[in-house]
């Protein structure tokens, strides 16, 4: 078997920004040079532009680089608003196409990955960590490239100015680098723990939301919030560490910035700098370098801490996405016609266990299944009945054994056209916000009304989809809520039959009918000749008239035959049987 790994990582969109992300910088890099020219400009106009005023009545060198100032400064403006416009363009772009292709993965997934990741962790991913990865996008444009930019060039212009000076300007970025250094190295573990347990608590939350009933039920909500406010408290107290670790840099270094700036202030009254002749305006001019410096370091400080949460996230997403699906397994879906009555499925000694179960859940699993035969299963709740069907599905792998398709390993088969081929009606059927119309089309997105209505027929649920307002158009909620089970149930066998070609298989789908529906969805389906269908129920009477009904018991197939063969040959069955008559 070859697999298909998927090449995808966190930062992999990135490649549709390339535009943005060089344009981006460049135009921030333009807003440098003005921030840069503007202590030079002011220190002319301190010097000469004050000088020549009070002295000559000249007001020239005051409002010519006053006006240059005001027009770098509309530039400098606009240059921002480039970047920030580009900034936002690869940022939430990416995040997007992110988000896609996690959804896509996720949809892609093996059930049993899925389960393991739980639906509190994938949300946390696509919401969490993507928005993460979001900002750190953001901010690659905008401030990766400026804040190292500010700082050096800040130094150059203080060296150019007055090189004496500027060794102090040297010795206070080193000696904030390394306060900043120490900070950073020891906030940093402290950043991510504070993460693992804030999402630890996002997917706590986010599985309750969706437990709540369960959890209600089992009136288990003090345990709970018991579980839950020990883990909000532990966040607390790395919180606390975290935040006072953060606290410390900013003073400490406005601590060091001040005793720079009494430094330089002291050095240039001083007579070694009154030899070498610093003026006023050229003081200003370092004072702002420095403090330009200074505002800097702070940013870079805080981009150290966006990237250290960002590189936690791509680490998750990485993961994710490196999950292999098996729908990428390799192997052509040849597309075979069977004729009916040919066999068409073979279950070949096939044997399954869950990943954590201690027992096999299905054993030694033999029989054949030919083109256009109706089979029933009928079995006790946890007899594997469900399980077979997920196998068949190629939801989960058989750990022992084959299942045939049409002659070939079914594991060999492209694993989405084979879901064309197969069409299920699971157990607890989900149906998804939108219109009936886009619900039943989930299967074939080109299904015309007259296919749509037909399905309606068959499912028996024509008669109240048409009694609502909008009929084929009317509103679904979240999880089918405004219908009842025994509907919801109808609307998904209709879905089904929409796109079913070959293989129609209801997984105790019609539970929640009467009888006499059933009855008459049994006579609709008897009319699909060409489909093979697979009816699963625990009752008798959906299934009496099956060709073959298999009688499961305990994840072993306790005997196979029709239900008159049955009635004689399988003692289970028929104390189910006369167990069902009595009741009626
Ligand atoms: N995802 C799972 N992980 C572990 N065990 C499971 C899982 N799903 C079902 N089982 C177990 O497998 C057995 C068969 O379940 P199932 O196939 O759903 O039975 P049926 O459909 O006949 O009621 C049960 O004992 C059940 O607990
Ligand atoms: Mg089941």
């Amino acid at each position: 078997m070859t697999f298909y790994l998927s090449m995808e990582k966190a930062y992999s969109n990135l490649k549709f920004y390339k535009k943005e992300l060089i344009l981006g910088p460049l135009f921030k890099m333009l807003e440098v040079v003005f921030e840069l020219a503007m202590p030079f400009l002011m220190a002319f106009i301190i010097d000469e532009g004050i000088d020549k005023a009070l002295n000559f009545d000249d007001y020239s060198a005051i409002y010519i680089p006053g006006l240059i100032i005001l027009g770098l400064c509309v530039l400098g403006f606009f240059s921002t608003l480039v970047c920030q416009y580009f900034a936002s363009v690869a940022s939430q772009g990416f995040g997007t196409k992110l988000r896609n292709t996690i959804y896509k993965k996720v949809l892609d997934l093996d059930l049993e990955d899925a389960e393991r990741f739980g639906s509190g962790a994938l949300t946390n991913i696509i919401t969490t960590d993507v928005n993460r990865l979001q900002v750190s996008v953001a901010m690659m444009v905008r401030l990766v490239l400026r804040a190292p930019s500010i700082v050096i060039g800040s130094l150059i212009c203080a060296f150019v100015i007055n090189w004496r000076i500027a060794f102090i300007f040297l010795g206070v970025v080193v000696l904030i680098a390394i306060i900043m250094a120490i900070i950073i190295i020891s906030s940093s573990k402290q950043v991510l723990k504070v993460q693992h347990t804030l999402d630890d608590i996002v997917e706590t939350t986010s599985d309750s939301l969706n437990g709540t009933r369960v959890i209600r039920a089992f009136n288990n909500e003090e345990n709970e919030i018991k579980k839950y406010e020990t883990k909000t408290k532990k966040y607390f107290d790395e919180i606390k560490i975290s935040n006072v670790i953060n606290a410390l840099t900013n003073p400490l270094t406005y601590l060091v910035i001040n005793a720079a700036i009494i430094l330089i202030i002291y050095f240039s009254s001083s007579e070694i700098i009154a030899q070498s002749g610093m003026s006023k305006g050229e003081l200003t001019s370092l004072i702002s370098y420095l403090t330009q410096i200074l505002t800097a370091l702070v940013v870079v400080s805080n981009l150290i801490v966006i990237f250290t949460r960002a590189f936690a996230s791509k680490h998750r997403v990485d993961y994710l996405l490196s999950l292999e699906s098996h729908i990428y397994k390799n192997g052509m879906f040849s597309e075979k016609n069977i004729a009916k009555g040919q066999q068409i499925i073979k279950f070949d000694n096939v044997s399954f266990r869950y990943r954590d179960a201690k027992n096999s859940t299905l054993l030694n699993i033999n029989f054949e299944i030919n083109k256009g035969e109706t089979i029933g299963i009928i079995g006790g709740t946890g007899s594997g009945k469900s399980t077979l069907i997920k196998l068949l599905d190629r939801f989960y792998t058989p750990s022992e054994g084959t299942i045939i398709y049409k002659g070939k390993d079914i594991s060999e088969y492209n694993f989405r056209e084979l879901r064309n081929e197969i069409s299920i009606v699971n157990q607890k059927p989900v149906l998804l916000a939108g219109t009936i119309s886009e619900n039943l089309k989930m299967g074939k997105q080109n299904a015309s009304d007259e296919e749509l209505i037909k399905a309606l027929k068959e499912a028996c649920a024509y008669d109240f989809v048409f009694s609502k307002n909008g009929k084929l158009n009317a509103t679904v909620e979240e999880g089918g809520l405004n219908f009842s089970g025994g509907q919801r149930q109808r609307l998904a066998i209709a879905r089904s039959l929409v796109n079913a070609n070959e293989i129609l298989v209801l997984d105790d789908s019609s539970s929640a009918l009467d009888n006499l529906t059933e009855k008459q969805l049994n006579n609709n389906l008897k009319e699909r000749s060409d489909l093979t269908k697979i009816i699963i129920s625990q009752r008798v009477s959906s299934l009496r008239n099956a060709d073959k009904i298999i009688v499961m018991y305990h994840g072993q197939i306790d005997s196979i035959g029709t239900h008159d063969e049955l009635l004689k040959s399988s003692n289970l069955y028929k104390e189910i049987y006369e167990s069902q008559t009595r009741e009626e």
